[in-house]
């Protein structure tokens, strides 16, 4: 049940999202009520209780639509439907209504720059002529060369290798992620008509909003001649033009799309709210997290810097000012099923890069060698500054458990098409996406009654969700401790910084929030003096009056008895 302490938002709250905590649930791994092996809806259902208890605000689920999963569920064949393997509509509306009665509101992800090749429509344009009506809702060209055997155009996938596929007939059909996901053709007024009919689906069965895979894809410079890149091949967002002339990526065009679609958000009491997954540069990023377009845009600088308080600073700063001018808040996110898992990426030795984490995977999580102990103490340090943050917290499932990354799974259980289209050279994502522990002992300790689709390390029981639970010291306690104390401290969406440039240089974060809400963060490896007021919580044991390193707090001066 929601925590007596904390009133459930109001269904009519429009602006519920500004400071809430959002769960991000990854269904395949989440509970498995069916013993298939596969995480499904009514396996969330029955663990809402447990999020309720945690002290989110909304649960946000990665796809769960009907997929044949060359993509973990991003690529989708049917956008108004369950995966059978997942359930039925009615078990999605039991979920909403259950959700809805513990105070818990839910969000879905929508992949709107391509579907599953195994989606109606693309069947039909395979079966349909070059040319013809339905293939015009994908990107099919010619090739080049003397048979048009050459690709239309140098474009990568994001996946490795080319982004187009030949079919049948001779023809080339654009996929910037895998084969299995062909890119939809935006400028053809089905496709957006039938998105808008997408969001009305979900939105009518009680969704309060969406998240947007690959939010800055969808407008393409598909005019005559296809432009090549060239030299221009990298998708990393410093990479793209800071004027949206990439002809694929971050095009002013697509926010025409999402006017659109905040039109359909707005005909909704409370307006429907929508988080965009966009890969552009940060002064890009205000235009998707208008008001007028999807309403928040995901800020991954946070996930993506070292934990060090000179760089925590200039992302925190960075990221308020952004939203700020985008009139939004900014959003907060440690971990998701993309990356690798931060318990594991603060255990690294040196800030490890994404490349540096890939090479490490190689390794299945040998070399460097992690420092668990010290990964778990870092984790509980960021997530106490993560959530006094104004602003939205994403947690993905599992963080609230301090799970490591799985680094060490067989390449035989690999699922993620990065590991084959890479060529081996990319393990990809699976080891952040193995099924949750629940219970101690138990067939996939407590994921499911049989066994669960990927293999689960020997020793994911001490993780589990019921050794941690009532144990003080425990990482779930600490969740949900924060939890329950933030709504009780958030106020308005303003920080004020209190610490001085050289005690930054040094290791230390210090801001305060409206009502006297201190939160001291000792990124260093030395103690610093704990500044006066009640603590209300703190990531780790205090020693008298120091901060000990790696450990944030939370006080509370007189200033909150005046609140
Ligand atoms: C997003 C998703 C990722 C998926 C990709 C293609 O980045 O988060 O999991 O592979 O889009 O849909």
């Amino acid at each position: 049940m929601p925590h007596p302490d904390s009133p459930a938002l109001s269904s009519h709250d429009a602006h519920w999202w500004r400071q809430a905590v959002i769960y991000q649930i990854y269904p395949r791994s989440f509970a498995d009520s069916d013993g298939d092996g596969i995480g499904d809806i009514p396996g969330v259902t029955s663990r809402l209780p447990y999020l309720a208890d945690l002290g989110v605000d909304a649960v946000w689920l990665s796809p769960f639509y009907p997929s044949q999963l060359a993509d973990g569920g991003y690529d989708v064949a049917d956008y108004r439907d369950v995966d059978p393997r997942l359930g039925t509509l009615d078990d999605f509306d039991a979920m909403v209504a259950v959700a809805g009665r513990l105070g818990l509101k839910t969000m879905v992800d929508i992949v709107p720059n391509h579907s599953s090749d195994q989606h109606v429509w693309f069947q039909e344009a395979l079966a349909a002529a070059p040319g013809s009506a339905a293939r015009e809702r994908y990107v099919f060209r010619d090739g080049r060369g003397r048979d048009g055997e050459l690709p239309p155009t140098d474009w990568p996938s994001s996946f490795g290798g080319p982004a187009w596929t030949r079919v049948a007939d001779g023809q080339w059909y654009l996929h910037l992620y895998a084969p299995e996901q062909p890119d939809f053709n935006w400028d053809n007024p089905e496709v957006r008509e039938d998105f808008h009919h997408t969001l009305r689906f979900w939105s009518d069965r009680g969704v309060a909003g969406f998240r947007v895979d690959v939010a800055h894809g969808l407008a393409k410079d598909l005019g005559a001649p296809l432009r090549d890149l060239g030299e221009q091949q990298s998708y990393h967002p410093d990479a793209l033009p800071a004027d949206g002339s990439h002809p694929l990526w971050d095009r002013d065009a697509v926010h025409d799309i999402y006017r659109g679609w905040r039109q359909i958000f707005d005909s909704y009491d409370p307006p429907r709210f929508a988080v965009a997954e966009a890969w552009v540069r940060a002064s890009r990023r205000t235009a998707y997290a208008s008001a007028g377009g999807l309403g928040q845009a995901f800020e991954f600088d946070f996930l993506g810097a070292p934990l060090g308080a000179v760089e925590m600073h200039t992302v925190i700063d960075s990221a308020l000012a952004d939203a700020r001018r985008a009139g939004a808040t900014s959003t907060w996110v440690l971990s998701n099923h993309d990356v690798v898992r931060h318990v594991s990426r603060y255990a690294l030795p040196g800030d490890p890069t994404k490349r540096d984490l890939e090479e490490w995977l190689l390794t299945d999580g040998r070399d460097p060698a992690p420092d668990l102990p010290t990964g778990v103490r870092r984790a509980r340090a960021a997530a106490l500054l993560m959530l006094a943050l104004p602003g939205s917290a994403y947690v993905y499932q599992g963080e609230e458990l301090g799970l490591p990354e799985v680094a060490d799974l067989d390449r035989a259980d690999l699922r993620d098409p990065m590991w084959v289209r890479s060529g081996g050279r990319v393990k990809g994502r699976d080891g952040c996406r193995v099924p949750l522990p629940w219970t101690r002992e138990g067939t996939s300790f407590g994921f499911g009654p049989a066994g669960s689709w990927l293999p689960q390390p020997a020793d994911w029981g001490t993780y589990a969700a019921d050794v941690q639970s009532g144990d003080k010291a425990s990482f779930l306690e600490l969740y949900r401790r924060a939890l329950r104390l933030r709504r009780t401290l958030v106020a308005d969406e303003t920080l004020e910084w209190a610490c001085s440039p050289e005690q930054t240089r040094q290791g230390l974060l210090h801001f305060t929030r409206a009502g006297g809400w201190h939160t001291v963060s000792n990124l260093s490896d030395g103690h610093v003096p704990l500044p006066p007021g009640e603590v209300l919580l703190a990531s780790g044991p205090l020693t008298g009056d120091e901060l000990p390193p790696w450990t944030s707090v939370w006080l509370r001066t007189g200033a909150a008895s005046e609140h």
